[in-house]
């Protein structure tokens, strides 16, 4: 094996996906403990002060504590190179989570044990969905009371409609949370609590180990015994191959808080999860394994530096090697370069970075011509990454500016700051440019949207809330659309690219659309 495929193969690129509140953060935080990255836990809880002090991004960043910006974390664990991409949830959730999703090579759904399936783990489900990729679930939170582990399974099964396979088992839940049972090796490991700032000591044993009764109490013991023996004979086998095509989800219980079950999922996931995976272009798959090195983009930061007003754009390394010295083409603009100032973020710090591998995230600083979606390559191949799907906006609002005089930077600001990805913009039928209507995947884009229209191009604007939620690309319509039969409160639009499009308050009016309109196709996601 050469050096290069060495590098590639050992490399594990994932995001972690979650209802807001799930664990998502406290499991990160344990990966990174196990991995050596930090040295007790606790350390990124303090994230949210911290962040003031190292951080002169945005603005808006420090005045509201919070995290505008997704970032990597990188570590290494038992020989295997870990980029964990941070996807924002809570108030910063945003298209930008979605697009990252699309540089990952699988996905850990954490769920929490007492609730099961959420709102948004159901979102971002989807959009993992609809690229295939490897989905882990790791049901979390055991350590307090929790839903019965069938009934989850179940669940995840039936509301996001993919099958799962246990590969490890709960043995009781809250106070009684005793370790899980490894399905694979046929072992019971059990914990001994250390409140969860360090790694806790695990012990392994057969399970019909005549000790483990005691250890574990005779009526989880039991019960584990009768689990097991139900599983054995009805769950799906572990089929290595429809994990990787997304068609299987293996799940691990746990309880990121107390790290019971976290090294053992940590373990498994690392051997099942793939190394970077081929991806589709318009010469067909581009191999990571090619010493030529390509990346797309996925997310553009503008301006974190006010004063330089500059832009960070994020590279996911899809083949080869990186080299800081290297020259590259930038494929949409035609331009060979060299990347500037190539780093790598992770939680808090930048750090310049001399090489990357396929797998790898890395940010170059960007004089204001790359988009989402780009694609960078040596300058010996000439090629385009399938692009990144526009997702649908849920929070929409009319702007127009205070000041009529202020016309045109009105329109220059927000047709660039919906270029760069970070709004989208719709019009409707028969009217200028003086109202446009804003949609956004998350509500704190408005609010970044509107800071730097106000404080990059001078423009104070008037916004009216609208009430629709539901947004569709009209992919085929019967008739001209605006002959559509639709309810009174649906509204035609269009984008950009003058697509068609419809406005929603409910998804009820959605299906109203479809059965009033035969032939009428429509798409909640545009593939450019
Ligand atoms: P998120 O990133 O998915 O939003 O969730 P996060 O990790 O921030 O966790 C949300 C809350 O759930 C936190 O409590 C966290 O401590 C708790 N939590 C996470 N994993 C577990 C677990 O395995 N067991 C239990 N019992 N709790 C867990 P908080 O009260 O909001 O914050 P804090 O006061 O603990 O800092």
């Amino acid at each position: 094996m050469t050096e290069l495929e060495k590098e590639i193969s050992r490399r594990r690129t994932f995001a972690i996906i979650s209802h807001p509140d799930a664990g998502k953060t406290t499991l990160t935080e344990k990966l990174l403990l196990y991995g050596g990255a930090i040295a007790q836990a606790g350390a990124v809880k303090g994230k949210k002060n911290a962040r003031h002090a190292v951080s002169d991004w945005m603005e808006i960043e420090k005045q509201r504590g919070i995290s505008v910006t997704s970032s990597v974390m990188q570590f290494q664990y038992k020989g295997s190179c870990i980029n964990i991409l941070d996807t924002p949830g809570h108030q910063d959730f945003s298209e930008d989570t979605y697009r990252t999703l699309m540089a990952a090579d699988s996905a850990v759904m954490v769920i929490d044990a007492s609730k099961g399936v959420e709102n948004q783990t159901r979102k971002l489900f989807k959009v993992c969905a609809m690229r295939h990729i490897p989905i882990f679930t790791f049901i979390n939170k055991l350590d307090r009371e929790a839903r019965n582990s069938f009934d989850l399974t179940q669940e995840i099964e039936e509301e996001l409609g993919i099958p799962t396979c246990p590969v490890n088992w709960a043995i009781g839940s809250g106070k009684d949370f005793k370790g899980v049972y490894d399905r694979l090796s046929r072992r019971v490991i059990y914990f001994d609590p250390t409140g969860g700032a360090h790694k806790v000591s695990a012990s392994k044993a057969d399970l019909n180990d005549p000790s483990l009764s005691e250890i574990l109490g005779e009526e989880n013991y039991l019960t584990l015994k009768d689990d097991i023996e139900l599983l054995d004979g009805a769950s799906e086998e572990l089929d290595l191959d429809a994990v990787h095509e997304g068609r299987l989800s293996p799940v691990f219980f746990g309880s990121a808080l107390t790290n019971f079950g976290v090294e053992p999922f940590l373990e498994q996931f690392l051997a099942m999860t793939p190394p970077p995976m081929p991806r589709s272009s318009s010469e067909g798959e581009i191999d990571p394994f090619s010493p030529d090195f390509s990346a797309f983009v996925f997310k553009i930061q503008a301006n974190m530096n006010k004063a330089h007003r500059d832009r960070i754009t994020f590279l996911r390394v899809c083949s080869g090697r990186f080299d800081r010295e290297m020259d590259v083409l930038h494929v949409q603009s035609g331009k060979k370069m060299r990347l500037s100032q190539p780093q790598q973020i992770m939680a808090q710090e930048r750090e310049i970075i001399d090489e990357a591998y396929a797998g790898d995230i890395i940010g170059v600083f960007d004089p204001g011509i790359f988009s989402i979606g780009d694609t960078i390559c040596s300058p010996k191949k000439k090629f385009k990454f399938e692009g990144i799907p526009t997702f649908a906006p849920e929070h929409f609002k009319r702007y127009r500016s205070k000041d009529t005089m202020k016309r045109k930077q009105f329109v220059k600001g927000i047709t660039q700051i919906a270029q760069e990805g970070a709004i989208q913009i719709f019009r409707e039928p028969f009217t200028g440019m003086e109202e446009i209507i804003v949609g956004v995947v998350g509500a704190l884009q408005f609010d970044v949207f509107e800071y730097r229209m106000k404080n990059e191009y001078g423009v104070e604007m008037n916004a009216d809330g609208l009430s629709y939620s539901f947004i569709r690309w009209i992919e085929s319509s019967p008739c001209d659309c605006k002959d559509l039969k639709l309810s009174s409160d649906t509204k035609l639009v269009s984008d950009l690219k003058d697509n068609p499009l419809l406005l929603f308050t409910s998804e009820w009016n959605i299906r109203w659309a479809l059965e009033r309109n035969e032939g009428l196709k429509l798409e909640e996601f545009s593939k450019e």
